[in-house]
């Protein structure tokens, strides 16, 4: 950031924020009672039971949001918005990789809702059990979801993108009942098999006996798959022959609504819980004023995949629980060609628009002339999500997609906040561009130093790191079956003050706005994935050639980090050329997903260490991005270097 970036700034239009869902006062009313701001939001949903208590964080870090109260997530995303007499309103404009679409109404959706519920009831599942979900942007994936929650089922959605080990090892860790997946799915034009996964997942691991006792089969691509009878079972079969009536049961608020599997600095993935009251009353509550937005008049689109945590709380719960008519697209944005995304915000008339920032740059790269070609005038908000967004793809991002004129809302959050939590607020921030800006109201957020001391307004260096000082309705709950590196992970840093360590660094300019400036842990963030150094380092060393690896991320110009690894050879590995290198890249792709596929891979004789014995990523993260190396006094054997260098050119 330099000086003048922060004198940057671009108030809303008087119009925009007179027809604004929120004003300032929204800050005041929360500073003012937070409990009680937070019981108004709530109050915007459906209780089948009142709370009798808005907080309980007497036994913290384990929040209760709403103590007694009761509700159905799914009535609230769906049934009620068919009783309130808008059972015709398209719910999802559904887009279809090959250019098929289908548009679903909210009586269409509970009808296919209410079925698959009835089928997964007879299938003998209660609720408490645990369901994967590991399909493509299909709308049998979002109905799946919902009759999951409308059941008290805890779904566990996989990206479809992840390898069959990645699937096996998150099925084990929460002892899934059922799985439901596609026959395959669309990939550029061709069918890529995805069912083939789950086969192989479930029969990995020799004899080891897995938790499944369906396979719930979506017909998508019309490949010829497997099949192994009494277990797997077609959903147009079952699912599309139960009954479309069903009758939703509450919930306990702090009934398990999902987990989600997310990377951390070790190579076991960690499952975040989240429930039902409270991530349900921020998700609408952020979705509402974030974007802006305008039941029955907006038409929202967020491109995320709904294996992320983007895709559960701003295309399934969020939005849904608003009663919004969304886009949902099922494939990569340059199929068939880079035209794609402004077809179809033309299509539908996409009034929000939610991304990443690396799409935003490689938009840039495709050049502005392709969206030139289309007619945007409908757009009127833009959202930004997954990691900072560099001034240059803001800036291009409010001129070339938002006319100069749309807002943009860069939103901080993570999969354990479930929901926003720092973000201008459309109608009311001076936005920045680059700037996060401010906790939302109702939310606290502290940018400190190692002690917890607050940072300096303006301070140049990365010094600071974010922290959440007060609970929040949609926080993480827990990392399924372990509690003690639930502890350890967010707790332990500030536990004297007992703030959440949320893991990245920060900083506050001389207006004290917030700039987020990126994960200051073990973690890379590519094209908005969370990977951990330490899971792409397992799977290089899984690889008999392989004895040590050390892998950093290095700044990329369109996925903001690239995955950079340096690895030491096996004495017996006598292949040390580029078809070395390009196996490696295979195996990593294989054993996790082609998303965690390193960029490069350099053979090095020798890795810096320090006299303990730990890998020195700061150093490697200088060599990989040519910089000056910092402060190598602590090294073992500073020569490294040289050799390191060598085997890099
Ligand atoms: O480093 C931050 C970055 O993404 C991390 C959370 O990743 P994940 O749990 O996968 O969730 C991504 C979608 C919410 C954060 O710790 N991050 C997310 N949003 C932003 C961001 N960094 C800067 N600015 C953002 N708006």
């Amino acid at each position: 950031m330099t000086d003048t970036d922060h004198r940057d700034s671009y108030p809303p239009s008087p119009a925009f924020a007179a027809a604004a869902n929120a004003d300032a006062s929204l800050y005041q009313r929360a500073e003012t009672d937070r409990d009680a701001f937070w019981a108004e939001q709530a109050a915007a949903l459906h209780w089948h039971e009142p709370w009798t208590r808005v907080l309980d964080w007497s036994a913290a870090p384990v929040a209760r949001w709403f103590v007694d109260g009761k509700l159905n997530v799914t009535y609230n995303c769906v049934d009620r918005h068919v009783l309130d007499g808008h059972g015709d309103q398209v719910a999802i404009h559904w887009e279809g990789e090959p250019g098929d679409s289908r548009a679903i109404t909210y009586r269409e959706l509970l009808a296919e809702v209410s079925r698959a519920a009835n089928y997964f009831t007879e299938l003998g599942l209660v609720a408490g059990d645990r369901v994967a979900i590991y399909m493509p942007m299909v709308p049998e994936a979002i109905v799946a979801i919902l009759a999951c929650a409308r059941l008290g089922l805890t779904h566990s959605v996989v990206f479809a993108g992840f390898s069959p080990s990645a699937l096996r090892q998150r099925v084990d860790d929460a002892s899934a009942r059922l799985v439901i997946t596609t026959d395959g799915q669309w990939r550029r034009g061709k069918p890529a098999p995805l069912k083939e996964a789950v086969d192989e997942a479930l029969s990995a691991n020799g004899s080891t006996p897995h938790s499944v006792e369906h396979v719930l089969v979506v017909r998508r691509v019309g490949i010829e798959v497997a099949w192994t009878e009494g277990r797997d079972v077609w959903w147009h079969e079952t699912v599309a022959e139960a009954s479309d009536q069903h009758e939703a049961q509450p919930f306990d608020a702090e009934h398990p609504l999902f987990i989600l599997y997310t990377s951390g600095t070790t190579g076991k993935p960690k499952g975040i819980l989240h429930t039902s009251g409270g991530y349900l009353t921020q998700a609408a509550y952020t979705h509402h004023n974030v974007f802006d937005h305008q039941a029955g008049q907006d038409v929202y689109w967020c491109t995320a995949d709904i294996g992320w945590v983007t895709g559960h709380s701003y295309i399934v719960y969020g939005p849904l629980a608003n009663r919004a008519t969304q886009v949902v697209y099922e494939g990569t944005p340059n199929y068939p060609d880079e035209h794609r995304h402004w077809q179809i915000i033309e299509k539908y008339g996409v009034s929000i628009y939610y991304t990443a920032p690396t799409l935003v740059r490689t938009f840039m790269k495709w050049g502005r002339e392709i969206p030139d070609a289309h007619d945007l005038s409908s757009v009127r908000v833009l959202g930004s999500v997954g990691e900072p967004i560099n001034p240059e793809a803001w800036r291009w991002y409010r001129d070339v997609i938002g006319a100069g004129t749309a807002p943009i809302v860069d939103t901080w959050w993570q999969t354990e906040t479930g929901t926003i939590m720092i973000s201008p607020l459309p109608g009311v921030t001076a936005t920045k561009p680059g700037a996060a800006m401010t906790p939302l109201p109702g939310i606290s957020a502290k940018v400190v130093d190692e002690e917890g001391n607050p940072v300096r307004l303006g301070e140049t260096e990365a010094n600071g790191y974010l922290v959440l000082d007060q609970p929040w309705p949609s926080m993480l709950r827990g990392i399924w079956g372990d509690p003690d590196r639930f502890r350890s992970t967010y707790w332990e840093r500030y536990a004297e003050q007992g703030w959440y360590f949320a893991g990245d660094g920060a900083k506050l300019d001389t207006d004290g706005d917030l700039w987020v400036l990126g994960r200051v842990d073990d973690v890379m963030n590519v094209s908005g994935h969370r990977i951990s150094t330490a899971e792409v380092e397992s799977a290089l060393v899984g690889h008999s050639g392989v004895a040590e690896a050390a892998v950093v991320g290095a700044s990329d110009a369109t996925t903001g980090q690239g995955i950079v690894a340096f690895v030491i050879l096996t004495a017996e590995t006598t292949d040390t050329g580029n078809a070395l290198v390009e196996e490696l890249k295979a195996e990593v792709a294989r054993a996790i997903s082609p998303i965690a596929r390193p960029r490069e891979i350099h053979v090095v004789p020798e890795l810096p260490k320090t006299r303990s014995g730990k890998i020195m990523r700061r150093l490697l993260r200088d060599v990989a991005e040519g910089n000056e190396l910092g402060d190598t006094s602590t090294l073992v054997d500073p020569t490294v270097f040289e050799a390191i260098k060598a085997g890099k050119s």
